[in-house]
């Protein structure tokens, strides 16, 4: 039973990834615009990633990531909020024959996770779709679903401490998006500021100190961070 005042995280917030088409256009874009076997390799180095290992990805979208862990894993419980995104990444893991990846439907907050501790947890692009008063509980859910020493990789859109003026970084930010990747993008680039839940360095970092974790690599990009976090044995 949920408390009343429990966040409803299946409400999308920004771009609408409920919305089938929509979802269709976000597969392909990832297809065009990433390059997923790098982000895979990164996600299962930061995890010290092991063939015994089982995973837990948190806002899976369309599945790329987990699909590729699940290759180097025992297995991967991947989980998203959006029905949509979960039975596509259902047909894509059933068309390539992967039978170590199970996609449900569940959230940072509620909803399916996995039933036995995991030695690693992954999220990328999906936090800042929750405010920050929802972030630590979410945080403290994927700490408690970790075994000990069990390893957490969170890359999302978070803001750098410090700026002194926040518009001139935001202006620079679109102008960036907009010379690498075209007009959509930046206009992409600037609903995720204005409707979206991306925040500062120092509270996403506070927050991942407060859920128990000790963040022992960070890496920065243009848009980026991806926090590499251990849970310490409890
Ligand atoms: C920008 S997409 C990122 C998808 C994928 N991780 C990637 O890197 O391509 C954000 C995803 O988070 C999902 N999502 C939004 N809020 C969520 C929540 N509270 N818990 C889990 N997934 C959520 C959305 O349905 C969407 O699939």
């Amino acid at each position: 039973m949920h408390n009343p005042w429990l966040y409803d995280e299946r409400r999308q917030v920004g771009t609408d990834y409920a919305n089938e088409s929509r979802v269709g256009e976000y597969d392909a874009g990832m297809q065009r615009l990433r390059d997923v076997s790098r982000e895979v390799e990164i996600a299962a180095q930061a995890l010290s990633l092991s063939p015994e290992a089982a995973v837990w990805e948190i806002g899976c979208g369309t599945g790329e990531l987990a699909m590729g862990l699940a290759i180097r894993c025992r297995h991967v419980y991947a989980t998203d909020v959006s029905p949509a995104m979960v039975s596509l990444a259902r047909r894509k893991a059933a068309e390539r024959n992967l039978q170590n990846v199970s996609f449900e439907e569940g959230g940072f907050l509620a909803g399916y996770a996995p039933r036995e501790p995991v030695q690693a947890a992954v999220s990328q692009l999906t936090l800042h779709h929750l405010p920050d008063l929802w972030k630590l509980t979410a945080l403290r859910r994927v700490a408690r679903c970790l075994a000990p020493d069990g390893r957490f990789y969170l890359r999302d859109v978070v803001y750098p401490s410090g700026v002194p003026d926040y518009d001139a970084y935001f202006a620079g930010l679109v102008a960036a998006v907009r010379c690498a990747a075209g007009d959509e993008l930046a206009e992409q680039t600037i609903a995720h500021i204005r409707e979206e839940y991306s925040t500062f360095s120092w509270i996403i970092e506070e927050m991942l100190k407060q859920a128990g974790f000790t963040v022992v690599d960070r890496l920065t990009d243009r848009f980026t961070t991806a926090y590499t976090c251990i849970r310490a044995g409890r």
